[in-house]
């Protein structure tokens, strides 16, 4: 067995090495504290695997992104959604009688109980589509426990999918005051989620092809990232063995920071932003580049991909797809594409490898669709929801997978006495 060798104290260690199925390379440090008394210290933990993974594989240097070994090219150009979900939750590609069963249960789960419509009564007008989309998921709990009732996990992981689209949706309707509109078994995924947002008792809404293939696309593309924040809170809270809709909308706020999910909405912010400001796209890069300004030229840069993020091209590619068939003539696309060029041609930006990520170009695409701005995050919680299911089921289905429990350096006062309240001298504050 390879081992690597640690000097520590005077004294010698030897860790274990073991490879994954690319030749990745890990050193085992499970039993570092156990065998030399230090922890090891890792914030933002750029440099720790957390568990091993089957379901996603990523090169960041290469820009390769590949579910259960199919690159994401060939699943976002030839695959539907419905088909990916079962790829990463079941691990192969359903066959057409499978097929035909799994997009029927997605279908005929999207109904929600009817008594949970009532919390859509209960939220403010103006509620952020991701406070409503946490809170319904993790209320599916209530609707759906686990053990009670013969209800079995498979059963709610078929619900989870299917009613994410419904909450999604309806918390639109309720932002605009529509009636809500159910799913049809005849849509695709795509198709029935663009509908429940569009039709009208007064109008039907058929879905424009390009849009559901542009949507089906968006979706496969945000399906799975192995490690992100989002998806190591879902494990990090199945870990304790809670169920899968609290785990899981757990997973739903993390998503929804700016430095995360949260990004999409950004990017459409700060090209409104530069364009309401005369649209000088080399000022802007200029003040991202100081650092005390403290912006970030939102969409640009990720922790793992240190080269083109595959998604982002796919995503270029679909939005010049939609505008020129739908002969859209958006503002944004064109600033977008000008930062681009210049923060690719950009000292600072080479150095530090910052290319445009899935965010830069997604909410372009999802504007097309007449989806507003709050709502992005949310699409991409959607996008998100096979990948956190399949991650948290891999946990699950782990024999003897332990509590995740960090440790911590502390840094604080070491031990001092309790002072009574009358005998406290006063505070120095103010
Ligand atoms: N704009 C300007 N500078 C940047 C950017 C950016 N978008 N991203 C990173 N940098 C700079 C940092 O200031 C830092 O510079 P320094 O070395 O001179 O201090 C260097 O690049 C490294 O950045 P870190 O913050 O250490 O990189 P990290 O891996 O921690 O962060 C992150 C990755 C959060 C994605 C970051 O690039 C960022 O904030 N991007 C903008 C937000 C965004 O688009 N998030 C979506 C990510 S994709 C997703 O979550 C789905």
């Amino acid at each position: 067995m390879k081992t690597a060798k640690l000097v520590y104290g005077g004294e010698e260690y030897d860790l274990p090495v073991f490879t994954g199925s690319e030749n990745e390379s890990a050193i085992d440090i499970s039993k570092l504290r156990e065998q030399t008394g230090a922890v090891a210290y890792d914030p933002g933990y750029g440099n720790v695997g957390s568990c091993r993974s089957a379901i996603t594989f990523i090169d960041g240097d290469k820009g390769i992104l590949r579910y259960r070994g199919y690159p994401i090219e060939q699943l976002a150009r030839k695959a539907c959604f419905s088909e990916v979900c079962h790829l990463l939750i079941h691990n192969h590609l359903p066959d057409e009688e499978e097929f035909g069963l799994w997009r029927r249960e997605l279908t005929l789960n999207s109904f929600i109980h009817e008594d949970m419509l009532k919390f859509f009564e209960g939220f403010p007008t103006k509620s952020h589509p991701m406070a409503i989309l946490a809170a319904m998921i993790a209320s599916l709990s209530a609707y759906h426990p686990e053990e009670e009732r013969g209800q079995t996990i498979e059963k709610n992981i078929i619900r989870l999918l299917a009613k994410v689209k419904t909450f999604a949706a309806f918390s639109y309707k309720k932002s605009v005051g529509e009636p809500f509109v159910y799913p049809l078994t005849r849509y695709s995924y795509a198709q029935n989620f663009l509908r429940m947002m569009f039709a009208t008792p007064a109008e039907e809404y058929e879905p424009p092809k390009v849009l559901a293939d542009a949507l089906n696309m968006l979706l496969i593309i945000h399906a799975d990232h192995e490690q992100n924040c989002s998806t190591s809170t879902v494990r990090m809270v199945g870990s304790s063995r809670a169920n899968l809709f609290a785990s899981v909308s757990a997973g739903v706020s993390a998503l929804w920071g700016s430095l995360h999910g949260g990004a999409n909405q950004a990017v459409i912010e700060m090209l409104e932003r530069i364009i309401d400001d005369g649209g000088d796209c080399k000022a802007f890069v200029a003040k991202v580049k100081e650092k005390k300004s403290r912006a970030r030229l939102m969409g640009f840069g990720h922790r793992v991909y240190k080269n083109y993020d595959p998604r982002a091209r796919l995503l270029k590619k679909a939005n010049d797809d939609v505008h020129r068939k739908l002969g859209i003539k958006d503002p944004l696309l064109d600033v977008a594409l000008e930062l681009e060029e210049i923060a690719l041609n950009d000292e600072y930006f080479i150095e530090r490898n910052l290319y445009p990520n899935v965010d830069f170009y997604s909410g372009i695409l999802y504007r097309a669709m007449g989806i507003p701005t709050d709502m992005f995050t949310v699409m991409f919680a959607m996008g998100r929801m096979p990948g956190w299911i399949a991650h948290w089921k891999e946990q699950r289905d782990t024999p003897n997978s332990r509590i995740h429990r960090p440790r911590q350096i502390y840094t604080g006062t070491t031990e001092r006495k309790f002072i009574p309240i009358s005998k406290r001298p006063k505070s120095k504050k103010g």
